[in-house]
């Protein structure tokens, strides 16, 4: 039988009044959206932001994680371009306003475009490496100087298999080189700012039910499930249930490390 002390040590939610930053939440069906929705349900502040917020949006999103948790949470929804430094400082400093601090960043915004090497334009390039890459840098910049100041937060990142296997199922070079940067950046920061006690970890789902496998017929998909061990594609609430472990103690001593989300396509 357990001591009073030892069962208050597992009756607490997971990120108890932790105000948590998501970007890229911006549709019901994306994994922001998801992360956001199992982020409240373990007791989290939620800001929410995306490129494409506006108030339909952030009413959208707000009912559907009241309607899933049964009651509406602490929410603040903000639209920012990550791509622009301006708009990530604005958005950390209103939600340091709002909230008085933030403790947690997950950054799923992101975009993805399919064609061959040869036919990426500089324009298509710069676009994919502005959102991406330089945009997670911005955001995660942001966060950092707050983090820094209170010497405690909390960084996830979201990155993708192509960075891994040389390209994906879904997107180009430019796409896979974005994404592998990602995961060098995430490494560098949890290295850079592990003594200011700041972890920062990266997932790389492939194969998740959103609108980024909207481009796939429905033969391309059946070909790839087939390649899957699961033999499925993956649910959005399956990367936000690894975002939580990494943004929750559980994750305490993981810093710089790659979690895969992908069915077993690509074990290594
Ligand atoms: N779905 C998959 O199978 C899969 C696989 C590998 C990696 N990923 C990665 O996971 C992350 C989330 O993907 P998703 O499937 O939920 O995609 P999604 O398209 O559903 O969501 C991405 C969100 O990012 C937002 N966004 C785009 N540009 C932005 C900008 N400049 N500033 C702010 N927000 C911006 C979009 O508005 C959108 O709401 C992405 O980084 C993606 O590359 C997804």
């Amino acid at each position: 039988m357990k001591n009073v002390n030892e069962q208050k040590k597992y009756n607490h939610l997971l990120l108890d009044n932790k105000v948590c930053v998501i970007v890229g939440g911006g549709s019901l069906r994306s994994i922001g959206y998801a992360t956001a929705e199992l982020f409240a349900a373990h007791g989290a502040k939620l800001v929410l932001l995306d490129l494409v917020m506006n108030e339909e949006k952030a009413k959208e999103a707000t009912n559907a994680i009241a309607s899933q948790i049964g009651y509406t949470p602490e929410i603040i929804c903000i639209p920012c371009d990550i791509r622009n430094t301006s708009d990530c400082e604005k958005a950390i400093a209103e939600a340091v306003a709002h909230f008085g601090t933030i403790d947690c960043l997950v950054n799923c915004a992101g975009i993805v475009k399919s064609e061959g090497m040869l036919s990426i334009t500089e324009e298509a390039y710069d676009l994919i490496m502005d959102v991406n890459l330089k945009g997670t840098f911005n955001i995660c910049q942001s966060a950092l100087k707050i983090f820094a100041e209170k010497q405690a937060g909390v960084i996830v990142n979201l990155s993708s298999l192509s960075a891994q296997r040389g390209g994906g199922l879904v997107g180009g070079t430019h796409y896979a080189a974005s994404k592998g940067g990602v995961i060098s950046l995430t490494k560098a920061i949890a290295r850079e700012f592990a003594p200011k006690n700041i972890r920062a970890n990266v997932i790389c789902p492939a194969m998740i039910e959103t609108s980024m496998l909207d481009g796939l017929s429905e033969q391309q998909l059946k070909d790839v499930v087939s390649g899957i061990p699961l033999q499925r594609v993956g649910k959005t609430v399956e990367v936000a249930g690894a975002c939580l472990f990494l943004a929750s103690d559980l994750s305490g001593f993981t810093t710089g490390a790659t979690i895969d989300v992908n069915g077993g396509i690509h074990i290594h």
